[in-house]
């Protein structure tokens, strides 16, 4: 780690999870004395947060598969500058609800040569990797239906359908084969209680180590 703080991630698709697992990691850490920075993409910043609305709103096929890349990429650009840096820099534990593996999967699947794409651009404007990547691995179909039961207008990716979202679960687990050392996979399909503690459990470890 160049940095003094930790950079936590936590992925999956839709509904699997994520926001609320990240919301009771913060609250576990801020408990045990820790200074915490719960954030989210896309968002987390000002400037980020207005690319959100650019990104989630509106039909399916407002944005080419290229155009989303540049844009997720520069609201992580500006989430990074702003947010997730001065805290890490500061000793904080940066807590952040999806990060680059969404890019790799959401847009990087969508074509054959789309994915290096997404890591080409990752490497010349943000890399850098979280510390340490929590892949909540959820049933596509219970993912989708809580996902869809939850949301007011940010849905331009869910109405993608299931077909995508097993492709992108799919995805997600090939992910955390091909790095084992920074992403740790949680299974989803379980009480909110027990995902929690499995996390815990993983993010001790790593703050431990
Ligand atoms: P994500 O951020 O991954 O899209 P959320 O944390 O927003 O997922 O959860 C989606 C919905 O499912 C929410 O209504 C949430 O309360 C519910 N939920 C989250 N985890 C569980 C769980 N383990 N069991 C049942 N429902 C859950
Ligand atoms: P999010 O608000 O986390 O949705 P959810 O809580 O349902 O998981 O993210 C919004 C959508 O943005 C989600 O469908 C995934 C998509 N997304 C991408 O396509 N690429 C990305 O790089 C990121 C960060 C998100």
């Amino acid at each position: 780690m160049t940095t003094a703080g930790c950079f936590i991630s936590l992925e999956g698709i839709d509904g699997s999870g994520k926001s609320t697992q990240a919301r009771l990691l913060a609250e576990h850490l801020r408990a045990t004395g820790r200074q915490v920075v719960l954030t989210r993409e896309p968002g987390g910043s000002p400037g980020a947060e207005e690319i959100r609305k650019l990104l989630l709103e509106g039909t399916t096929d407002r944005w080419s598969a290229h155009t989303e890349i540049l844009l997720f990429t520069a609201a992580r650009r500006d989430h990074m500058e702003r947010t997730i840096e001065p805290a890490l820099d500061a000793g904080k534990v940066v807590i952040c609800d999806r990060f680059a593996d969404s890019t790799r999967m959401y847009q990087g699947l969508r074509g054959d040569d789309l994915r290096a794409l997404v890591d080409r651009l990752h490497e010349l404007m943000i890399g850098r990797e979280p510390d340490l990547t929590l892949l909540i691995d959820m049933v596509p179909e219970t993912g989708l239906s809580r996902a869809l039961s939850r949301n007011g207008g940010e849905e331009r990716f869910e109405t993608f359908g299931a077909d995508l979202q097993q492709r992108m679960r799919q995805g997600f687990v090939d992910l955390a084969t091909t790095f084992p050392e920074r992403i740790t996979m949680i299974d989803g399909n379980r009480s909110v209680a027990d995902v929690a503690t499995s996390i815990t459990a993983t993010v001790e470890a790593q703050l431990d180590g």
